[in-house]
């Protein structure tokens, strides 16, 4: 009965692929479609804006008395993506072929909450249809490509070593710019990935020193714990990128036989430039197989050493970025993502994931579970490059899944718990809530779980 859940996916993922298939892209396309954020808006002569038409809401108990429209999704755009852009028009027009499957969905599986179309493009298609609220700045930061659903659909599992500069020339915004990076960096990464953060000045350390030589999974708990102790990281002396790769190297290695996803394996660099000869590190660890990508982030306005540090992203199967402004940090971290999903494209696996279970933010104190699946171009022109056209996915509240277990056959003492195939527990009798429920993410108490088994 599991598997009925993620026919819904495979229905959403075969009818977006088909839909992109037949349509033909048109760059001077007119279309004007439902803009969740502008819906039901009119102008001062009491017209309709532009994007901003007549959208019926009604109150629906399923969804928390949240107003929404089971007839139709709708489209939300994060503001610093251009709403009528070609690409975004081009991928609404030929996603509208979802609607009638998201309803179809509903109606064979009522349990099923949100239904959604994420596009690489930046686009969020949502069933049922909302008003979406700003944030409380008046922007709309909500990019549906950052979101663990849809990272974790669209690449497979990663060992991932953060390595960043600490050393004096860091100091000031450029620190700044840096912590943000590694933090974005980390909100890249799910339970199925596992992960180690080094600072380095002319030595090596661990941020978290228990963690010394080895990755750990890059579940909610260890993100948050990396991102505190970034915070407290402070810059000193001068930078010896050599021994830092090293040992990152190292690690790498040494997770093939143990611990680690061995399908991906990635070194993030952060510097603001990296001026020693350290060529020898790449030739002894690295080369021929270059199987180990390694990624560089050149931080700061000053490009002295920018060949440097494009150098080693572009001798290791990488990509180099450089940023410069906090502003600019989003966009260049996400761009990593498209090199490691590019061999899953290609091959294209359609895996289903689970993501670790959260509190949803609107319909709250319920646990959900997102399930999600990647959409493929299937033009015949695109087929050798492989092509992420986005995921779609739908979030089912745990407690629903937890009523298929058989009940009868359980025993007085008996009970059900979920658990998935890498082995994250998703719902368990003894699991309480760590978070207070405004928060949209949620935490699992693993000890309580272990304890009671
Ligand atoms: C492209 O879109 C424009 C505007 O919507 C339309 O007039 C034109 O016929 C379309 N071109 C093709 C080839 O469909």
């Amino acid at each position: 009965k599991m598997s009925s859940l993620c026919l819904c996916p495979q229905r959403l993922a075969d009818t977006a692929e088909d839909a992109d298939l037949y349509h033909e892209y048109n760059a001077s396309l007119q279309f004007d479609y439902f803009n969740a954020l502008l819906v039901n808006t009119m102008d001062e002569e009491g017209n309709f804006i532009e994007l901003g038409g007549e959208f019926p809401l009604e109150e629906n108990e399923h969804f928390n008395k949240l107003s929404v429209n089971t007839l139709m999704s709708d489209i939300q755009v994060p503001t610093n993506v251009y709403n009528k852009d070609p690409d975004i028009l081009n991928g609404v027009y030929m996603s509208e072929a979802l609607n009638d499957v998201f309803i179809g969905n509903f109606q064979k599986d009522p349990t099923l909450t949100w239904q959604y179309f994420g596009s690489s493009t930046g686009f969020f298609r949502l069933y049922p249809g909302i008003k979406w609220t700003p944030d409380s700045n008046g922007v709309v930061s909500f990019d549906c490509r950052n979101r663990n659903w849809y990272i974790q659909a669209a690449t497979s599992p990663k060992d991932i070593v953060i390595v960043v500069d600490v050393s004096g020339s860091m100091k000031g915004l450029k620190m700044t710019i840096a912590k943000h990076t590694i933090n974005t960096i980390l909100d890249t990464l799910g339970e199925n990935d596992f992960v180690n953060v080094i600072a380095y000045t002319d030595y090596v350390r661990y941020v978290e020193p228990c963690f010394k030589g080895t990755l750990v999974q890059a579940d909610l708990d260890n993100r948050e714990h990396f991102k505190l102790l970034v915070e407290e990281l402070h810059v000193k002396g001068e930078a010896k990128v050599k021994k830092a790769m090293k040992e990152s190297f190292r690690i790498l290695a040494d997770v093939t036989n143990g611990q680690g996803s061995l399908c991906n394996q990635a070194i993030m660099l952060i510097t603001d430039g990296a001026m020693e000869d350290f060529q020898s590190v790449f030739e002894e660890f690295n080369w021929p197989d270059k199987k180990v990508r390694v990624f560089t982030y050149l931080i700061g306005r000053d490009m002295t050493f920018s060949e440097n540090v494009k150098w080693i992203a572009c001798n290791n199967k990488g990509y180099y970025t450089h940023i410069s402004t906090l502003a600019d940090v989003q966009e260049n971290v996400m761009e990593y993502l498209h090199v490691l999903s590019r061999p899953m494209v290609i091959n294209h696996d359609h895996d289903i994931i689970w993501t670790e279970a959260y509190m949803d933010s609107i319909l709250i104190l319920l646990l959900m579970t997102s399930v999600a699946m990647p959409v493929f171009s299937k033009k015949k022109e695109t087929l050798s490059h492989g092509i992420l056209l986005g995921v779609v996915g739908t979030d089912i509240p745990l407690l629903e899944v937890m009523k298929l277990a058989p009940r009868y056959k359980l025993g007085a003492h008996g009970y059900a718990f979920l658990i998935t195939n890498n082995g994250y527990i998703l719902a368990h009798p003894d699991l309480r809530p760590l978070v207070s429920p405004s928060e949209s993410s949620y935490s699992l108490n693993h000890s309580n779980i272990c304890s009671s088994r």
